[in-house]
């Protein structure tokens, strides 16, 4: 499939997670089956672009392309500015972030919570279009089904979206009110599927073969998004792929390969964060991997009193190793066991300033 005039290998794609998808994770997730990754989102505050957190989001060295940026924010003329700025550091593809239920900022919602002014979301749609057409990017745009139950305006937003010059719609099968809580409905991804002549991405609760054959057949989706459920699992990529293409199970992951591949995402993870915060940020990483590994909870405990490198890497080498001469597989995957929604790791905010956003809750006409 296509975003735009941009080719993909395949439709399986990591969701954009911030605290979690950075360009070492996306590479992993891509080295092991993912077609596609957009990075954690990008804040359209300008002041705080040349801040580490947002200049290490912004990172993309030796990425395999195509690159996307997820911008988030409230203000078209900002949302315009972040698109370009992404795209004079490499971006390929920007993502309008609809689809994450931030914390109010500035006294006004960022994220989902645009669902509910249609006016301001398609305004902020329009504008980022408008930057990137002349460079030939192409704009993509991840929702959630709605602001609440009884307003699921997917649909709605998704046939602007599409006039407006978006090239690939997402949804998440939740509505903003729902949070990460209750489960994902694809009823809604279905009815935008089938209303639009773009890309659709169906995304929400899929966490083994079987769900994504049963989402991608229910759906008719064109493409399958993937969060909690590659934490720690990026082979769950290849898992899909091949049960996708085959209907056959992929053999299960040996222990040693899996430690191998952990092992070397922590030193591409390293390359990025450096000693100390590196150190910090790959133990969640570390323990989303070991979770349903027979002692892997104490290892966990126990990993994360340490602060060196080269003290962690030796940890879990010796942990996996030791577990390889005990148990030759990992665990396959057990469907609904991907894990919960973890505050720690999740946006706290998309770190938007509220320029003149009327935030008024006005509808479109449908
Ligand atoms: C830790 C975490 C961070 C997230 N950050 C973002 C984000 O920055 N942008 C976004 O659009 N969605 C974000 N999401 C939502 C995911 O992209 C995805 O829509 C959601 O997790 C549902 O998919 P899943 O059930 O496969 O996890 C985040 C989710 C998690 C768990």
């Amino acid at each position: 499939m296509n975003i735009g005039h941009i080719p993909l290998t395949n439709n399986l794609f990591v969701a954009p997670m911030a605290g979690v998808t950075d360009r070492p994770f996306r590479q992993w997730c891509k080295r092991l089956g993912a077609g596609y990754a957009v990075s954690e989102m990008v804040t359209s505050r300008r002041e705080l672009w040349t801040s580490l957190k947002t200049s290490r989001r912004a990172n993309h060295d030796g990425e395999v392309e195509p690159i996307a940026v997820q911008i988030a924010g409230t203000d078209p003329l900002m949302m315009a500015e972040a698109a370009a700025y992404n795209i004079d550091r490499g971006a390929q593809i920007i993502d309008i972030n609809m689809g994450c239920p931030a914390k109010k900022v500035c006294n006004v919602w960022a994220g989902s919570a645009l669902m509910q002014n249609e006016p301001l979301a398609l305004a902020i749609i329009s504008a980022v279009v408008a930057a990137c057409e002349p460079h030939r990017v192409p704009v993509t745009l991840k929702m959630r089904t709605g602001w609440c139950h009884d307003e699921r305006n997917a649909l709605v937003l998704a046939r602007a979206a599409e006039s407006a010059g978006i090239a690939m719609v997402t949804v998440h099968g939740r509505t903003r009110e729902q949070g990460y809580r209750g489960f994902a409905e694809y009823d809604t991804i279905a009815a935008v599927k089938a209303a639009l002549r773009i890309p659709v991405v169906a995304n929400g609760d899929i966490d083994s073969p079987e769900k994504a054959r049963e989402v991608l057949r229910y759906t008719g989706a064109d493409a399958l998004m993937i969060g909690r459920a590659a934490q720690g699992r990026p082979w769950i990529f290849r898992e899909i792929a091949h049960f996708l293409a085959t209907g056959e199970h992929l053999p299960a992951t040996p222990v040693a390969q899996a430690r191998q591949w952990l092992l070397e995402h922590l030193l591409d993870h390293y390359s990025l964060y450096g000693e100390r915060a590196g150190v910090r940020t790959a133990r969640k990483h570390i323990g989303w991997a070991v979770r349903s590994l027979p002692g892997g909870e104490a290892f966990r405990t126990d990993m994360n009193q340490l602060e060196t490198c080269e003290d962690q890497i030796r940890a879990v080498g010796d942990f996996l190793g030791e577990l390889a001469e005990r148990h030759a597989l990992w665990p396959a995957i057990a469907p609904g066991s991907a894990p919960e929604h973890d505050a720690s790791t999740a946006p706290t905010s998309c770190d938007v300033p509220i320029a003149a956003a009327n935030h008024a809750s006005i509808r479109l006409t449908a």
